[in-house]
């Protein structure tokens, strides 16, 4: 015997359902009703219909456990309810990759907002965007873990290996429809129609993990001077069409996305009112970032000194579990060691290193130069102090461009009318840059010196001068 229960989601419709209709909880013509339409006339026969009783409607309503199949869709009948939208999946939640994120701290603005986007106004895309390692996926992972009882049907893929998006589609699909579909379409365009269906017809929370992996480089487009942020890998330019339908078009469920940078044609969509949002995840606060510290063992610091390591990683996650580490094995958990050897040698770990290096590749070689020019300035500039520096080969339009797309990319940051680094950022850049003049004074004679030094601007021979020496 196939028996059924209703989801904690579905708990809460019966209930409210039920108090609408105005018949009290037991109320005898619940099972009359019921019986009726499984066929049998409780006035004409004198009996209920088979597995129509006080004892399984009470079952069905306590939702603790499982009742006959034909009971349970008859009462959900009677309550003008979709059955599929009350019982609870035994395989509707996939959850791919998601992470464990049994350790998670803080982030609990961000967790009531998208909330409030996802459950409260049904957005049907949401997008988390940040600088790699802030915590996108932890966050995504998170939060759809605390919203599931709100969807009959929850999926996370990670598009980390750029599947091509027809694949992904019809996995998509196949999970919805419960593998019930043989002859999946085999063009884009249905196919995205087909997934539409699903999400018309019940309540589904698709997790798209790591979208940048579909994004071009900086530099793909071929200009340099078009900075490029969002903008799909040739090939996979459908799942900007996905995304857009998922975005536009009328539909019960939502689409969250993690991406490194802001995907592109979304903007148009998007707004505080929109079904369509975005948020930019930035670093964790003090405390939050000294908890992670504190689950990597003990550590010493005043607050001053604890406040400068955070700020200096710009309270990025993935950084501080890896300086946790690293203060704990290396400076007996010494922050101020630690600090102190920060600042006497400008210092990042191999990890971390990766981690931006991967971010740089994929910067453009203008959008490369201004983070250059930031970094070397030291200070906050100006558009107009970094229009003068560029030696203004760059229009004001590209020039804006490209910061708008570096901030796109959670590379610089703007404030009070000044672009400035993450102070882990520029330790990147400068270390980058001193090793590549090293290795080009190495290569030039002497006398080409004077020439290398008349190319490049005043701030390149400041920054060799006084950067250098340290080499
Ligand atoms: N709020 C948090 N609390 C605890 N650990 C976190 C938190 N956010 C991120 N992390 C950890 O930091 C690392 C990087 O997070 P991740 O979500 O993978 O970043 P992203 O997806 O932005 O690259 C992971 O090890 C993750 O578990
Ligand atoms: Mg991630």
């Amino acid at each position: 015997m196939t028996t059924l229960k209703a989801s904690q989601r579905g708990l809460a419709k019966v209930k409210q359902t039920r108090k609408e209709k105005g018949w009290a909880v037991y109320d005898f013509r619940w099972l009359e009703e019921a019986s009726l339409v499984l066929g049998i006339s409780w006035e004409e026969e004198g009996v209920l219909a088979s597995g129509i009783s006080e004892s399984t409607w009470k079952r069905f309503l306590a939702g603790k456990h499982p009742i006959n199949a034909e009971a349970f869709k008859a009462y959900c009948q009677v309550l003008g309810l979709n059955w599929n939208e009350i019982v609870e999946g035994r395989d509707r939640k996939d959850w791919g990759k998601a992470p464990d994120v049994s350790i998670f701290y803080g982030r609990t603005s961000e967790l009531t907002t998208l909330e409030q986007w996802i459950v409260r106004d049904n957005c049907r895309l949401v997008e988390i965007f940040g600088m790699g390692g802030m915590g996108k996926t932890a966050l995504a992972a998170k939060l759809a873990q605390r919203i599931q009882h709100e969807f009959e049907f929850i999926i996370w893929r990670s598009l980390l290996h750029a599947p091509p998006v027809e694949e992904i589609l019809a996995e998509l699909i196949q999970f919805l429809c419960e593998r019930q579909e043989t002859d999946l379409p085999n063009n884009l365009d249905s196919q995205i129609l087909r997934l539409l269906k699903y999400l018309r017809s019940h309540r589904c929370l698709l997790i798209l993990d790591n979208a940048e992996a579909i994004l071009q480089n900086g530099d793909s487009l071929g200009n340099h001077f078009t900075s490029c942020t969002g903008v799909y890998q040739n090939g996979y330019e459908g799942y900007g069409q996905l995304f857009k339908c998922v975005g536009e078009t009328l539909h019960k469920s939502c689409l969250m996305l993690t991406s490194g940078e802001k995907l592109q044609g979304l903007a148009e969509l998007e707004g505080e009112t929109l079904p369509v949002r975005s948020l930019h995840l930035k670093g964790l606060p003090e405390a939050e970032g000294r908890n992670l510290f504190s689950a990597k063992g003990s550590f010493t610091g005043s607050d001053k000194e604890w406040r400068a390591v955070i700020s200096h990683y710009a309270g990025n996650p993935l950084a501080l579990k890896l300086v946790a580490s690293a203060v704990r094995n290396y400076f007996g958990g010494s922050i101020s060691c630690f600090l102190e050897f920060l600042n006497r040698d400008s210092f990042i770990f191999d990890d971390i290193r990766a981690l931006l290096e991967q971010q740089f590749r994929r910067l453009s070689h203008l959008e490369q130069e201004v983070m250059s020019w930031l970094a070397i300035n030291q200070e906050p500039m100006s558009f107009e102090e970094l229009q003068r520096d560029l030696n203004s080969h760059l229009s004001s339009g590209q020039l804006l461009q490209i910061l708008a797309a570096l901030q796109r990319r959670s590379m610089i940051e703007f404030n009070a009318d000044r672009f400035t680094q993450k102070p882990v950022i520029r330790e990147y850049i400068i270390t980058q840059l001193r090793s590549k003049v090293c290795q080009e004074i190495k290569e030039v004679k002497i006398e080409d010196l004077n020439q290398y030094f008349n190319l490049e601007s005043t701030h390149l021979k400041r920054f060799t001068h006084s950067d250098l020496v340290k080499t």
